[in-house]
């Protein structure tokens, strides 16, 4: 059963009896047994610096146990998926295979008639439904940009990435979603995926992450020193906990308007999955944070912590600005001040997350509603909406 984003940060401190001589007695009692030697990487770093899993491989009588791994500036093989140190990994793993969907699998049909209707939604409604594609859409992208070229680099755990390669490809499947929606509805293609060109305050969200990402996915960029450990701890926080935790939720809130209020309810739908989705991205991201302080705790320093809370703070500012931007006027029961009061209300939620005091003390949740929005029964809806069956056997051929 999933829950709502603000899991505690469950398995982050509880690594299963790390480096225990039962822990390594299971995993040989497993049958790996890669006799006559077993890998062992064999590589020439700075100091302190991580593998990439790309390194040469030398037989070796050595196995690695739970207490070589370490999730950045590991040094065992990279290669090794068990034994595991870090189940909470595994298990976001398992649960996001288990919570599989597609966008094509919800119908769009109603959402179509709606849309062409000239009566059917007002032009503010319009806007938000175009503004929040224009800004997912792009947003889904960077956040995928960011996984696969910096954070998986630095990142160094097999169970940890493992976790990142699901989480790559459903950010591949949310761009898709936006592009189906786009094109079931006809809309103009080049005027939503031009806005973050075009829409100062997309524009502006977008520049403000990319501060995070472009020095690590520069290929001489190493972890492993204090200064470059504090850049990877602001990349993952600027993405996960602002970009995934804060600039996503004034969209999500308002296409889930749409939904409840029997609007636009394909166009909901798929923002639900992806929220849910989102959901766990955040987790997974608190738990790696949290993960990394405990194993490097001289990274959080007073300054970097004034740092962050000042980064987060800059975040509900601009996604503030995205809320009055797609929403000049109140619409759908919704108005620019109950965002304000929101993102407070949800920076502060982030902030204890990540083991920093709250920014906006007494802030209330104005949508107490998003917390059962998350609890989404595939089954019953699928079964209700879904317009095509897989075709993952009828597509094959196999002459
Ligand atoms: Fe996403
Ligand atoms: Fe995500």
């Amino acid at each position: 059963m999933l829950s709502f984003d603000d899991v505690p940060v469950s398995g982050a401190t509880t690594a299963k009896n790390p480096g225990s001589p039962a822990a390594a007695a299971s995993t040989a009692d497993k049958g790996l047994d890669f006799s006559p030697g077993q890998v062992e990487m064999n590589v020439t770093m700075a100091p302190g610096a991580g593998v990439t899993g790309l390194e040469q491989i030398a037989m070796s009588a050595h196995r690695i146990t739970v207490d070589e791994k370490r999730i950045i500036n590991c040094r065992a093989d990279l290669n090794q998926l068990v034994p595991f140190k870090y189940e909470w990994a595994w298990e976001k793993y398992l649960d996001a295979c288990a919570n599989h969907w597609m966008p094509q699998e919800i119908s769009m049909s109603r959402d179509i008639a709606l849309w062409k209707d000239p009566n059917g939604l007002s032009e503010d409604e319009r806007m938000i439904i175009k503004r929040n594609l224009g800004f997912f859409s792009t947003a889904d992208s960077l956040v995928a940009n960011n996984l696969v070229l910096a954070i998986y680099r630095h990142i160094t755990n097999p169970e940890c990435r493992q976790y990142l390669l699901r989480q790559a490809f459903e950010e591949a499947l949310h761009t898709h979603a936006y592009q189906y929606v786009v094109e079931s509805l006809g809309i103009d293609e080049g005027e939503i995926f031009n806005m973050y060109r075009e829409i100062p305050s997309i524009h502006e969200k977008d520049v403000f992450q990319l501060q995070f990402t472009q020095e690590l996915a520069d290929p001489n960029f190493h972890t492993g020193t204090p200064a470059t450990d504090q850049r990877f701890l602001r990349n993952l926080i600027g993405y996960y906990i602002i970009m995934e935790g804060i600039f996503f939720y004034v969209g999500f809130v308002q296409m889930l308007s749409f939904g409840r209020q029997n609007k636009m309810t394909g166009a909901s739908e798929q923002f639900q999955y992806i929220m849910r989705d989102e959901s766990m991205h955040l987790n997974y991201g608190i738990d790696v944070i949290n993960q990394v302080k405990i194993e490097n705790p001289h990274l959080w320093t007073a300054e970097f912590q004034e740092e962050i809370q000042a980064l987060i703070r800059q975040g509900v500012e601009l996604e503030y600005a995205y809320a009055v931007d797609t929403m000049p006027r109140g619409v759908l029961g919704l108005n620019a001040q109950m965002f304000s009061e929101y993102l407070r209300f949800i920076a502060n939620r982030r902030c204890r997350q990540i083991g920093l005091p709250e920014q906006y003390p007494g802030a209330k949740n104005p949508f107490p509603w998003m917390s059962e929005m998350i609890d989404l029964k595939k089954e019953k809806n699928f079964f209700e909406t879904r317009v095509i069956d897989y075709q993952t056997g009828g597509a094959l051929s196999w002459d």
